[in-house]
């Protein structure tokens, strides 16, 4: 049965080629102080920083850099830019990057007024923000996460080997978000494929929940069908508009909080994938590759009909003459082939992980109630087991 909820997306989305002109017309809404927060320097080396300083430039604005975010942005960085914006009075925050970027100047953004240490409040205590937050335009680099239009925001703390999300409220989400998919051309395959997965396991940790007649469900089969289709033309030819536009739209769509809607959802393998990033520091979506098929294979016996629906639907399983469970594990067989085309990590010991850190991972996972069971420590270590 759908469940209650509310529904609003305060994002306003500027898709397509020439999208980056737009920011013309988002940045006069903002101050004149701007903190503008990238990586480790690709877009120096493709060309949007500039595009993007000449538009910041042409608008007045007093650009103060901000540079440098890694991939699985730690809690000292938040802390640093935190100082940037205290001290030039930032009105307003520009993500030109990933899924870091992004995640790291929603960070900044509640963090400036707050009172307390914010790893603490918003990331340890889970609090939701009551001071003022300095709001965050996004230009999207690499496809994946959808922070470019959700309020999650994903902090890794090394010392204490957490990495924690929150999913922070609309008045989080970022004010506009531009989506231009040749701007993800420069891709490597290995971020550029992680980016495909982690798309695959934000819609399946939402359809791996309920066994009832949810519209969600059959959008979800929709966007799952479209992005097979897609990132098999994409792995061949990275330089195909169609391709790309079409997986960076899914990408927006499989987390803007849309689909999730009247559903109780799962996020383990994201739980599991989060706490191997912390012992690791592995790329996002080869965390959640090389766990998935070890955990789905384990909750099968869970959710049963839905794998045999998911074998059926989505990877067009010829469910004649056979079981449900013979129907089922299918369809994982057609997800793992799929897998290994992509040139996913299947593993977890490729990513870094020891036996002796089994343990310690599954004591930093947290289990989520929303999925077919409630994992133990034993359960995640055994899925972990089988990840090796
Ligand atoms: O740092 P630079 O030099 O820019 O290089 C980046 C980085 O090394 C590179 N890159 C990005 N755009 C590029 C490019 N290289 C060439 N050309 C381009 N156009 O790609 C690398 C990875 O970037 P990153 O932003 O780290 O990747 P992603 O978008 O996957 O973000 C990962 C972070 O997002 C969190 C993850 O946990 C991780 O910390 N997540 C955020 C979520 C959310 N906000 O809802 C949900 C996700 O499940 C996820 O947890
Ligand atoms: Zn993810």
């Amino acid at each position: 049965m759908l469940g209650n909820f509310s529904y609003s997306n305060p994002t306003k989305l500027y898709f397509g080629e020439d999208s980056l002109n737009y920011l013309n017309e988002e940045l006069p809404k903002y101050g004149k102080n701007v903190q503008l927060a990238y990586g480790g320097g690709s877009i120096k080396k493709n060309g949007i920083y500039d595009k993007v300083m000449e538009i910041l430039k042409a608008n007045g604005k007093n650009v103060f850099e901000d540079g440098g975010v890694m991939p699985n942005p730690t809690v000292e960085k938040l802390y640093e830019g935190v100082e940037i914006a205290r001290e030039h009075k930032v009105d307003f925050i520009l993500a030109v990057g990933g899924g870091s970027v992004c995640d790291y100047a929603k960070a900044v953004s509640i963090s400036v007024h707050c009172e307390e240490d914010p790893w603490d409040k918003y990331y340890l205590r889970m609090e939701d923000v009551d001071n003022e937050i300095i709001p965050v335009g996004c230009v999207l680099t690499m496809v994946g996460t959808g922070s470019e239009m959700n309020g999650g925001s994903v902090i890794t703390n090394h010392e204490t080997k957490l990495k924690i999300g929150h999913v922070f409220g609309e008045n989080v989400f970022p004010k506009f978000s531009i989506l231009n998919p040749t701007f993800t051309f420069t891709l490597p395959k290995y971020q550029m494929t992680a980016g495909f997965f982690d798309i695959m396991s934000h819609i399946l940790e939402q359809y791996f929940s309920g066994e009832d007649d949810s519209t969600s469900d059959y959008i979800m089969e929709g966007l799952l069908k479209s992005l097979i289709h897609s990132s098999r033309i994409a792995i061949k030819n990275p330089a195909d508009y169609e391709a790309r536009s079409n997986i960076m739209w899914i990408a927006t769509w499989a987390l803007n909080t849309f689909v999730a809607k009247g559903k109780t959802t799962d996020w383990e393998v994201h739980m599991i994938g989060q706490s191997i990033g912390a012992y690791t520091n592995a790329t996002h979506g080869m965390t959640l590759s090389a766990v998935s098929l070890p955990y789905y294979r384990f909750l099968m016996p869970y959710g049963l009909q839905k794998f045999k629906r998911y074998a059926v639907n989505v990877w067009d399983v010829n469910p004649d003459g056979k079981t449900d469970e013979q129907i089922a594990e299918e369809g994982l067989f057609c997800m793992e082939s799929y897998m290994k085309e992509l040139g996913l990590v299947m593993n977890i010991r490729e990513l870094g992980v020891t036996e002796e850190m089994l343990s310690g991972i599954a004591d930093g996972t947290f289990v989520m109630e929303g999925g077919y069971k409630v994992l133990t420590h034993d359960d995640i270590v055994t899925i972990l087991r089988k990840s090796m």
